[in-house]
């Protein structure tokens, strides 16, 4: 098929090269110099481990690393010249570095394969990814807190089903997505703890009979100790498989969000206004103010989990130990990795930008016979009834009002003892919307007092 020479890195029993579209398909090295960096750390860290336990001399060791760090500013300034030939970063890297130092290049690879080399590579990467996306969940947990802080006593109606339920407080609300937000830290910081550990010397996959130190390279790059099978090592990719797991939840939480963004700044509902920042125009309709940034990242979830499916799919039919297969994972974690920190940005700058419009939340919050409940309670606690027949009582001034098309509040006292007779005037204070929330002191409820004392415990623990 091709005349082409075989490839110089591997390609001693072979007489000719690759065809072209055998390189289409082989080479990954348009996406995965991405974590040229990370290879770069790896092959510096194998390096002086090489040089430290004698397997090459102290000078070879030396001018490894030296020549790794010309490379590495090569590629930082755009000078390296990546070759589609070369496969990969892992041999672009190497073959580079036998033209910046010469013959002791071609020991580096002594005691590795670049089947430990990409398992590194790409721990340290997703490892970064962890580290940045926790930063990031900071932050936007701070902006929900300051949206908490400034309406931790605006009443706005309470949802399920999407049918106005009980009024809660805006801060109580802006405070559910801060427990979100604190789960999916909790469960990227898990991951991150159980996947740091060095695959790097275990080799293609048996390990190496080579007296290398692998205690010594994974603490130069910050793992907690060795893998301790090579095997699995190698093959494993639960690491990327956890960090697009957690990245779905995360943002299936943000899209949640973006999802009442968009609904909230409707004419109709009118809570907010999303700032200019974040809204276009319509070409054609002068008037319209779309929440684009809101409906991005609602539909963000689905490339953040199809990345999962995807490399779900990659790995669940894989007999250990490297296949090539497993190359079909970068591309798939970076791009949910960029998206996943492109959507909290945009949520970030959001939640802070937007505008409660505080008028009509408290509006909203007294439609829909919301202080029902409160209504049944009064009748327990001052009554004495049972909850059932406080129930079936209000469902009668339910209707009643309902008939008359107005709210509970605006039902006369004697139109109430109509239904029930021992009612007093007294029931019309829990008929108020704050009154409703300011009743609700259950560890965890919506009573503006909880609220603060939920904002102020997670400013201390944020802090
Ligand atoms: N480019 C490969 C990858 O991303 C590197 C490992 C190749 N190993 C091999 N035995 N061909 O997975």
């Amino acid at each position: 098929m091709s005349d082409k020479s075989s490839n110089q890195m591997w390609g001693g029993r072979f007489a000719a090269g690759n065809s072209d579209i055998m390189q289409a398909i082989n080479a990954s090295i348009d996406f995965d110099q991405r974590m040229a960096a990370q290879d770069i750390a790896g092959s510096r860290a194998h390096a002086a481990m090489l040089g430290a336990t004698g397997i090459v001399t102290p000078n070879e060791a030396e001018a490894m690393r030296e020549g790794l760090l010309t490379v590495l500013s090569e590629i930082e300034t755009g000078k390296f010249p990546f070759s589609k030939e070369l496969e990969d970063i892992h041999m672009n890297v190497e073959a580079r570095l036998k033209e910046v130092i010469g013959e002791p290049a071609g020991r580096l690879h002594t005691g590795r394969s670049r089947n430990d080399q990409v398992a590194t590579d790409f721990k340290l990467w997703v490892r970064d990814q962890f580290d940045a996306v926790d930063a990031a969940l900071v932050r936007l947990m701070q902006a929900f807190l300051g949206q908490a802080e400034a309406g931790a006593d605006w009443v706005m109606p309470g949802f399920t089903h999407l049918q106005v339920a009980q009024p809660v407080t805006w801060g109580h609300h802006m405070m559910a997505y801060v427990e979100m937000l604190a789960r999916d830290r909790s469960r990227f910081a898990d991951a991150r703890a159980r996947m740091n550990t060095s695959p790097l010397g275990s080799a293609a996959l048996a390990g190496t009979g080579f007296p290398i130190d692998r205690d010594m390279t994974a603490k130069a790059l910050g793992f907690d100790r060795p893998t301790a099978n090579s095997l699995d090592a190698v093959s494993d990719r639960d690491f990327a498989l956890e960090f697009l797991s957690c990245a779905s939840i995360c943002a299936m939480h943000l899209s949640r969000f973006a999802e009442e963004l968009v609904i909230w700044s409707t004419a109709q509902f009118n809570f907010v206004r999303i700032s200019d920042e974040w809204s276009t125009g319509s070409s054609i309709m002068p008037q319209k103010r779309n929440p684009d940034a809101a409906e991005l990242l609602r539909s963000k979830i689905g490339r953040i989990f199809g990345a999962n499916v995807a490399l779900m799919t990659v790995m669940k039919g894989l007999p250990l130990a490297y296949s090539k297969d497993m190359q079909e994972d970068k591309e798939q974690v970076f791009d949910a990795a960029d998206n996943l920190m492109l959507s909290l940005a945009v949520m970030d700058g959001m939640v802070r930008d937007m505008t409660a419009n505080v008028e009509a939340l408290e509006a909203a919050a007294a439609t829909g016979f919301s202080t029902a409940t409160d209504l049944a309670d009064w009748l327990v606690r001052e009554l004495n009834l049972p909850f059932r027949d406080a129930h079936h009582v209000t469902g009668a001034l339910v209707a009643m009002a309902e008939k008359q098309g107005c709210d509970l509040p605006d039902l006369t006292l004697a139109q109430m003892k109509s239904v029930h007779d021992q009612i007093t005037d007294d029931v019309f204070g829990v008929l108020g919307v704050h009154n409703s929330v300011a009743s609700r002191t259950s560890f965890g409820g919506t009573a503006p007092s909880e609220v603060r004392k939920q904002i102020a415990a997670w400013k201390e623990i944020l802090e």
